[in-house]
């Protein structure tokens, strides 16, 4: 096998319509451990698996974390919901994030809370996995389950910062997404129901038990889902705001236990 020069992966990658060619040749050609697997990763990508799955890490709130086939990718507009978190509890002690994923937001927590209690749950077990690896060394604990069954009982009234990135694609807008969401994330980290608002609600009915008086529920939601997730985020007696980033097209809702 040749080796590769960074020209002839941009190239490649030029010509399968990658329009940061440049960048990502240069994080293929630095993460690749051989030249061989460089050219791997170079099909891969020219075959369309997304970039963060080809690299088998992404970037989010400065930290590299960890991404595995089947897993959703984090996206980088989700730091909004990590910075508001830490702006409404700066002083957490015990933290979960519901719905992980790769376990990016807790991670991104406990990275800037020292010495937190962490814990990561998902239905989806690959998630747990992979959360599982990004979580250990901030002493995390990742759970398997349907939303707050997954998590051992001694955080019930407990949690000082609740953040849950849930599935909020309406059903019928899953269709319409990119390629890289469609054909590789799993549906059941995108489809959030009806009107995408489905976990959300249960999130919001079920996060009082959890919180500690003063405690925060985070959520992201789209701009026409906000008012509906203010909505039930009142309705289970959390006192609640939105939070938005027009720059990171980010809209996050924070409920407060009062
Ligand atoms: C939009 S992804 C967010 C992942 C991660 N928090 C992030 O921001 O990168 C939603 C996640 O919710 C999980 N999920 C969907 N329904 C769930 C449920 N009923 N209980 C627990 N996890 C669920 C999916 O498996 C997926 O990992």
């Amino acid at each position: 096998m040749p080796l590769l020069s960074l020209i002839s992966v941009v190239t490649a990658l030029r010509a399968a319509g990658c329009v940061f060619a440049e960048d990502e040749a240069e994080l293929i050609l630095a993460t690749a451990p051989t030249p061989d697997e460089a050219a791997a990763m170079v099909d891969r990508r020219v075959a369309g698996l997304p970039l963060e799955l080809v690299l088998g890490w992404a970037e989010f709130a400065g930290l590299r974390i960890t991404v595995e086939p089947g897993v959703f990718v984090p996206r980088r507009r989700t730091e909004h919901l990590v910075e508001q978190a830490l702006a409404t509890a700066p002083d957490a002690r015990v933290v979960v994030d519901l719905c992980c994923g790769s376990g990016a937001v807790g991670a991104a927590l406990a990275a800037s809370l020292d010495g937190v209690e962490l814990h990561a749950a998902d239905i989806d077990p690959a998630a747990v996995r992979c959360a599982r690896r990004n979580l250990a060394s901030y002493g995390g604990h990742a759970h398997r389950g349907d939303l707050f069954a997954a998590l051992p009982d001694h955080l019930r009234g407990r949690v000082d910062i609740l953040a849950a990135n849930v599935p909020y694609v309406p059903t019928g807008e899953v269709p319409l997404l990119p390629s890289e969401a469609r054909d590789h994330e799993p549906l059941v980290a995108l489809d959030g129901g009806t009107d995408g608002l489905d976990v959300l609600r249960r999130v919001a009915a079920g996060a009082p038990d959890w919180l500690a008086p003063g405690g925060c529920l985070l959520v992201e939601t789209s701009r026409r889902q906000a008012p509906h997730a203010l909505d039930a985020f009142r309705r289970s007696g959390l006192t609640a705001r939105t939070a938005v980033s027009e720059e990171r097209h980010a809209h996050v809702v924070i409920g407060t236990r009062g």
